[in-house]
């Protein structure tokens, strides 16, 4: 398996009062294979957002590696720009359009595609994730479903070959669920690399090839979701979704 990230004792540390400093990732080693669908997930906190900014770019490390393709990621910035998508958290931080084609067109304008090529891939998009009858709505008047949808449009109109979504159901009703999965599904059967993190493991487990754990800035488990489930320790803040809900009282998490 090629490996498109290869992260070697990676860590963060930000400044604190005392002037110590303190580490928000320490130590961590991982990972990312071409094609696979890998899901991190961890408590609030725990470091999987900032992992990702250091990951595209968007944030240096305080020391150790990150290889993208065997290059530090400070050295191929605008191959990863091309190459890996990112639908951020909060998909307000991510529109730039004045209407849903206008956003959707943007990713490609600025890879400077041929009039023909971007006019295709826009269509394309708007048909795969549903947003035709929106195309000339303002984004700011989206809901949160349809937002994420327009995010990740963005990023399949770029062409990226790995996308990483960051807490792609955060908010989302039942079926805003079921079509951020549909997309998961569809950049799967596309072959593209898929990275999703997430405290909501219910949803995304069926279809995840590696699980990865972090708790307090650190790699604790990672491997495939079933034996990564078997060894869970509570102390990592992480919940086995593997039960069954057959009465109301099995819904209790305390
Ligand atoms: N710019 C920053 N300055 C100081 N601390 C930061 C900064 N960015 C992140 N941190 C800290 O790093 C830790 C990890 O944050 P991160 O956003 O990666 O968590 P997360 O796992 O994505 O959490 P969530 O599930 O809430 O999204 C947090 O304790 C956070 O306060
Ligand atoms: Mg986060």
């Amino acid at each position: 398996m090629n490996a498109i990230y290869t992260v070697r004792h990676l860590s963060k540390k930000f400044p604190n009062s005392s002037g110590e400093g303190s580490e928000a990732l320490v130590d961590i080693n991982l990972e990312i294979y071409e094609g696979e669908c890998l899901v991190i997930t961890g408590a609030n906190g725990s470091g999987k957002t900032l992992l990702v900014r250091i990951l595209t770019g968007l944030m240096d490390a305080s020391s150790g590696d990150a290889l993208y393709r065997g290059t530090p990621v400070s050295k191929c910035l605008p191959l990863i720009r091309r190459s890996v998508g990112i639908v951020f958290q909060d998909a307000d931080s991510q529109i730039v359009g004045e209407t849903v084609e206008e956003d959707i067109r943007f990713g490609p304008e600025n890879l400077k595609l041929p009039k023909d090529e971007i006019e295709n891939r826009v269509r394309d998009v708007l048909k795969t994730l549903d947003l035709e009858g929106k195309k000339e709505t303002p984004p700011r008047h989206l809901s949160g479903g349809e937002k994420r949808r327009l995010a990740a449009a963005g990023v399949l109109a770029m062409g990226c070959d790995t996308v990483i979504m960051d807490e792609p159901f955060a908010n989302l009703d039942w079926p805003g669920v079921e079509q951020v999965l549909t997309i998961i599904l569809n950049l799967r059967a596309n072959k593209k690399t898929v990275v999703i993190l997430t405290h909501e493991l219910e949803k995304v487990l069926a279809f995840a090839d590696r699980l990865l754990i972090l708790a307090g800035g650190k790699v604790r488990d990672q491997g495939s979701p079933g034996e990564v489930l078997d060894r869970l320790d509570p102390a990592w803040g992480v919940r086995d979704p593997r039960r069954s809900y057959l009465k109301v009282e099995d819904c209790a998490w305390l």
